[in-house]
């Protein structure tokens, strides 16, 4: 069972495999956390635990007759007793800002409801989770609040959310509404989480907390290259394998924010949710709101534990569709290879040589509609250009689905060139505000996806294109944030709505275009890895990792997006040499070996490739076929990290162990590490595995007490060790 009640103590206990999260009743009216941690199959006495501190002669709550302060909540309201971060903060029709919960019921439900438009975790099966309602109310102006709680069964993940009506007579207008908040009565955290800016996404920093506040955002509009939706608290000695971590991974793509605030007596308090900086929510009587989903992960196993629930939670209970499970096609992409010079011949004669490499699927990138011949036009006007493809989108899709191979395209759907048909014609669908200049990123402007006829104007395209021709994969591009943030369908009084709707419309837009079309592969990008979330991964199958493709800088963005995201959704690609972003040279076996555990592919002229890397390429496709389940659907193990090593060293074990793949990289060779020995985990100690490449056998307690030894030598060098259990 994953969720008790003790109603003589009124304790609820929420039980995943290895966690334990247990929420009381102070004077059977507020939320508080008892404990959150390892599992406690037995609870006596922890009660007893919460030691309640003295929050230095603050006032007392004229209610309970308890400092605010001195509790650990589960779901702080502004203006009592309790003035840390809140989680809920209003403004009431007499221009009040005070919030108080009065527990009203609780309701302990099978499954997981679903988070009407919303993306957000799933059970198949209501046997897989328990979820908990616990409903309160705010008597004085009729708010009513439900905390949301889904225990799993199969992993070790708590997901929160929250739902708020307003049932009383007036305006409510909602500053804050965090979608978790836990008090720790600790402090000893460093807070990691993932920073980054184009072509440089989500490089880890770990922190120590101090006394007050560390933060994240975005304001962007979206969740950003800058800021990951996403931050870790990890005991101060957890390391990759061992001591307590807690994740917070926010299920959304829009503003956001994040932290945790260490207060003067040694608690912290972590909280996360949508952005309260320029949002306010107007709730008029009768209307609700639901705020998005936070999944919250407890490992005893250190940051590693912690990736590896994330990840099989969310590569089979947030994917969806037929892509899920499904073997992901090798790809090859034109944008590195040719940007926007490019011809049908050209296209073809880049498909016909991959396909001889195995490749499966050609992506054609930007550039084939409107007159796009650079990025300073034609965003909104997607129609065929025939100068560049004569026989249209079906014409070149059939000449390449004749060579053998599947057929992708690119869109950039949100956005407007004011140079286009489409601007010219509907000058009000971007985001602006009246009177004011409208600021262009890489020429182009936002469309305003709060607007349902914008909304409906990019389903219908989009179903055109697919349905004319046989397209394969999509391709969602979004190239910048947003600014001169106004909606022209807002009043004034909503216009702080404005980006919240905007993510609503995208999630209503993306929710139809892959239910109307199940066989295609969506993949996400935005200025390369610049939105690439939980939220996303609901509706794309995966997700161009960044928009730079060296090899060497790929160790620092993949490992960090391991963080929280699998790699089944990390779109990595062989670029040529030197590479577009960074001028580096590196040996096309590492830039291979670095990109295969991704969604795989090629971004080059293959046409011009010499007769050599065309042969290491094949290779290459080959091991990908290989292996794609266990890079994809096995466990991930991060041995040695470039973050704090001269080497990057990567180990995936197949799910039922019998296959083992480690990717050994050398970002810097020192004499120090000539060769390089590295303690495998996650084997069968017991069996055998023998080694792919030189046919030696070890026991799987060597592997992983012992140890295995890379000779690769040399700056950027890497070596792919595959072991398959043999006994
Ligand atoms: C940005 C993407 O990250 C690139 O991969 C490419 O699709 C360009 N946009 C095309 O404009």
């Amino acid at each position: 069972m994953a969720i008790i009640y003790d109603e003589s103590k009124k304790l609820y206990h929420l039980m995943t495999p290895k966690s334990s999260y247990i929420i009381g009743l102070q004077a059977g009216k507020l939320p508080v956390n008892v404990y959150y941690g390892k599992r406690l199959d037995n609870t006596e006495g922890v009660v007893d635990t919460i030691c309640r501190f003295h929050a230095g002669g603050g006032p007392s709550d004229y209610d309970t007759g308890v400092q605010g302060e001195a509790l650990y909540h589960e779901y702080p309201t502004f203006g009592s007793t309790d003035l840390r971060t809140p989680a809920f903060h209003a403004v009431y029709k007499d221009g009040s800002r005070v919030t108080k919960l009065q527990f009203v019921t609780h309701r302990i439900i099978d499954g997981k409801p679903r988070l009407e438009g919303l993306p957000a975790t799933y059970v198949e099966n209501d046997s897989e989770a328990q979820t908990l309602e616990l409903e309160f109310k705010d008597e004085l102006f009729g708010l009513v609040i439900v905390l949301r709680y889904t225990a799993f069964n199969d992993f070790d993940a708590i997901a929160r959310s929250v739902y708020v009506k307003n049932v009383g007579d007036g305006d409510i207008n909602i500053k804050s509404i965090m979608s978790a908040s836990i008090d720790f009565d600790r402090d000893d955290f460093d807070f990691i989480h993932l920073y980054g800016l184009w072509a440089r996404e989500r490089h880890v920093e770990r922190k120590p907390l101090f006394y007050g506040k560390t933060s994240i955002q975005s304001a962007r509009g979206s969740s950003s290259h800058h800021h990951s939706p996403f931050f870790a608290l990890a005991q101060k000695n957890a390391t990759e394998n061992q001591g307590d971590v807690y994740g917070f991974s926010f299920v959304y793509s829009g503003n956001f924010e994040a932290g945790a605030e260490v207060d003067t007596l040694g608690n912290t308090r972590a909280y996360m949710g949508i952005n309260s900086f320029d949002f306010n929510w107007l709730l008029k009587n009768g209307e609700d709101f639901t705020a998005p989903e936070v999944i919250l992960v407890y490992s005893a196993d250190g940051i590693g534990g912690m990736s590896r629930t994330y990840h099989k939670l969310y590569r089979t209970r947030l994917a969806r569709g037929k892509y899920r499970n499904a073997d992901r096609p090798v790809l090859i992409n034109n944008w590195e290879g040719t940007y926007f010079n490019f011809d049908e011949e050209k296209i073809l004669n880049i498909a016909s040589r991959a396909k001889k490499g195995g490749v499966e699927l050609m992506v054609l990138d930007d550039g084939w509609f409107g007159k796009r011949n650079d990025d300073k036009s034609s965003l909104g006007d997607w129609f065929v250009n025939y100068e560049k493809l004569p026989g249209g989108i079906d014409g070149l899709a059939k000449k390449i689905n004749d060579l053998g191979m599947k057929f992708g395209l690119w869109f950039e759907p949100e956005m407007i060139s004011p140079v286009s048909e489409l601007y010219e014609k509907h000058p009000d669908w971007c985001l602006h505000i009246n009177g004011r200049g409208r600021s262009v990123g890489r020429w182009q402007l936002v469309l305003d996806l709060s607007r349902k006829d914008v909304q409906d104007y990019i389903i219908d395209f989009l179903t055109e294109h697919l349905t004319k021709a046989n397209i394969s994969y999509i391709k969602w591009d979004m190239n910048r944030y947003m600014s001169e943030i106004g909606s022209d369908l807002l009043p004034a009084e909503r216009q702080q709505e404005t980006v919240h709707r905007y993510m609503l419309g995208l999630y209503r837009v993306l929710e139809t275009i892959v239910t109307r079309f199940p066989d295609v592969l969506f993949e996400g990008c935005a200025s390369g890895g610049g939105r690439f979330d939980a939220g996303m991964m609901y509706y794309f199958s995966q997700y161009w990792t960044s928009d730079d493709s060296d090899a060497i800088e790929r160790l620092y963005i993949q490992e960090g997006t391991s963080l929280a995201l699998p790699c089944i959704f990390m779109g990595s690609h062989v670029s040529e040499c030197p590479n577009h972003q960074t001028g580096r040279t590196s040996p096309m076996q590492t830039r291979g070996y670095v990109a295969l555990p991704g969604t795989f592919g090629y971004e080059l002229d293959v046409t011009k490739m010499t007769d050599e890397d065309f042969e290491e390429m094949k290779k290459q496709v080959t091991l990908f076929k290989e292996l794609r389940h266990v890079f994809h659907q096995g466990d991930m193990y991060r041995l040695v990290s470039p973050f704090t090593s001269n080497n990057c060293v990567w180990e995936y074990v197949a799910d039922d162990k019998n296959t083992v793949a480690v990717i050994s990289t050398r970002v810097k060779q020192t004499p120090s590490t000539r060769n390089l020995k590295v303690r495998l985990e996650g084997l069968d100690e017991n069996a055998v595995y023998k080694h792919r490449q030189t046919g030696k056998t070890y026991s799987g307690a060597v592997l992983m007490n012992s140890g295995f030894v890379f000779t690769n030598r040399g700056d950027f060098s890497s070596e792919l060790a595959v072991f398959d259990k043999i006994d």
